[in-house]
C-alpha cells in the first residue's frame, strides 16, 4: 500500500516513522481503532476492515469527517469559490511567481504572506462569527484557513475563536494531492469518525470491540498544542495506563507510541508502568535515522527516546 500523508498537516503526526511502527501491527485486522488519532495519518494507512478514529478535538474530528464524505471535484470547485471571494492567492492553479511579482515585500522568506493577509484574515473573521462550525461551508472555511495559517496548522483560542495569524503558503499543487489521496481512500474504506475523550463510555464501549488499538496519545513531558492548559496531565496518563492494563487482562493488541524521555525529563507514571509490567510488555526504540536529516539532529541533540510499547507475544 502506498504510504498517504493526510490532508491535516498535524503536529506530531506519524507518518515518517510508520515503516517503524506498522511490522508491530496485526497481519489481520478486522476492527481497528486509530485512538488519538489526530490527522488520521496512522489509520488511513492501515489495512483492515473497519477503521474507528478517535480524538477529542470536535474540530478536528468534524473536519475529517466533512473531507471523508465529499466529492473531491466538487469540493475543490467550491473551495476556488471561496479563493475567489477572498481575494487569496492560489498558485496550484495560476502558479507562485504570479503572486510574487505582485508582492512589495522583498523578503523572500514571507512567502505569499503579504498577499494573502487581507483576505485571510477576512476568512477568519467570517469563520469565527459562524453560530455554527459544523456545518459543510464551515468546514470548507476551516480547511482553507488551515492551509493558508502560519505553519498550515489548526489552533483554537479557549471561547472557540481560530487564532492563527496568515501564513506564507497557499492552496498549492501538494495540498490537492493529499486531499484528493484521502477522499480516495476514505471512499474505499470502512471508516467511523468519532469525537470523545478516550475515557467516556462512549470510547470505552467501541475500544472494547476492537480486536486492535493504535494509541498516539499527547506525550506528557512535550509540549504541543493538544496539552496545552492542562489538557493532558499525570491523572490523564494514569487512565490511559489502566486501559492498557484492561488490554492486557483481555488479551487485546494494542501498540502504544510515546516519548520515555527527553532532554533528562522521563515520563515518570509510564516508565514506572514499564517497569511493573516487563514481563508482559516489550518496548521498541523508534530509530531516528529514519527521519529525515534535520529532523534527525533535532532528535539527537534533545536526547529524545521515543518508543513503542506493545504486548509481549
Ligand atoms: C500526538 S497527537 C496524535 C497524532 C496522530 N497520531 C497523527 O499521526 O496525526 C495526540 C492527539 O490526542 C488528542 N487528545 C488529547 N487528549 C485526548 C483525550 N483525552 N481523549 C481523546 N483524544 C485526546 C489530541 O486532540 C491530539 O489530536
Amino acid at each position: 500500500m502506498q504510504l498517504l500523508k493526510s490532508p491535516l498537516n498535524y503536529t506530531g503526526n506519524k507518518f515518517r516513522i510508520l515503516p517503524q511502527i506498522q511490522p508491530y501491527f496485526p497481519k489481520k485486522i478486522d476492527t481497528m481503532v486509530d485512538l488519538f488519532c489526530g490527522g488520521a495519518t496512522v489509520g488511513l494507512n492501515t489495512e483492515c476492515k473497519k477503521i474507528i478514529f478517535i480524538d477529542n478535538d470536535k474540530y478536528v474530528i468534524g473536519l475529517l469527517r466533512f473531507l471523508a464524505k465529499s466529492k473531491f471535484e466538487t469540493l475543490l470547485t467550491e473551495l476556488e469559490k471561496l479563493i475567489t471571494f477572498y481575494e487569496l492567492s492560489y498558485s496550484a492553479k495560476y502558479g507562485y511567481s504570479l503572486y510574487k511579482s505582485q508582492i512589495r515585500d522583498f523578503n523572500f522568506n514571507n512567502g505569499l504572506k503579504d498577499y494573502n493577509a487581507k483576505g485571510y484574515y477576512k476568512l477568519r473573521d467570517d469563520y469565527n462569527a459562524l453560530k455554527n462550525k459544523h456545518t459543510d461551508i464551515a468546514n470548507k472555511m476551516l480547511y482553507l484557513l488551515m492551509v493558508y495559517a502560519f505553519n498550515n496548522d489548526m489552533r483554537f483560542s479557549h471561547t472557540g475563536m481560530f487564532n492563527l495569524p496568515v501564513g506564507k503558503t497557499d492552496l498549492n499543487k501538494n495540498n490537492i494531492e493529499k486531499l484528493k489521496a484521502y477522499i480516495d481512500r476514505l471512499q474505499n474504506i470502512d471508516a467511523d469518525f468519532i469525537c470523545a475523550d478516550f475515557t467516556s463510555t462512549k470510547a470505552r464501549e467501541i475500544i472494547k470491540s476492537a480486536d486492535f488499538v493504535y494509541m498516539d496519545p499527547p506525550y506528557l513531558i512535550m509540549n504541543a498544542v493538544y496539552n496545552e492548559a492542562g489538557k493532558w496531565n499525570e491523572q490523564k496518563e494514569y487512565e490511559l495506563l489502566r486501559l492498557m492494563n484492561y488490554f492486557l487482562e483481555n488479551n487485546k493488541k494494542f501498540v502504544l507510541s510515546n516519548v520515555l524521555e527527553k532532554q533528562g525529563r522521563r515520563n515518570e507514571p509510564l516508565f514506572y508502568w514499564t517497569t511493573t509490567m516487563q514481563e508482559k510488555i516489550k518496548i521498541i526504540d523508534i530509530n531516528y535515522n529514519y527521519r529525515s536529516s534535520s529532523y534527525n539532529k533535532k532528535n539527537r541533540n534533545a536526547q529524545e527516546r521515543e518508543v513503542i510499547i506493545i504486548p509481549e507475544d
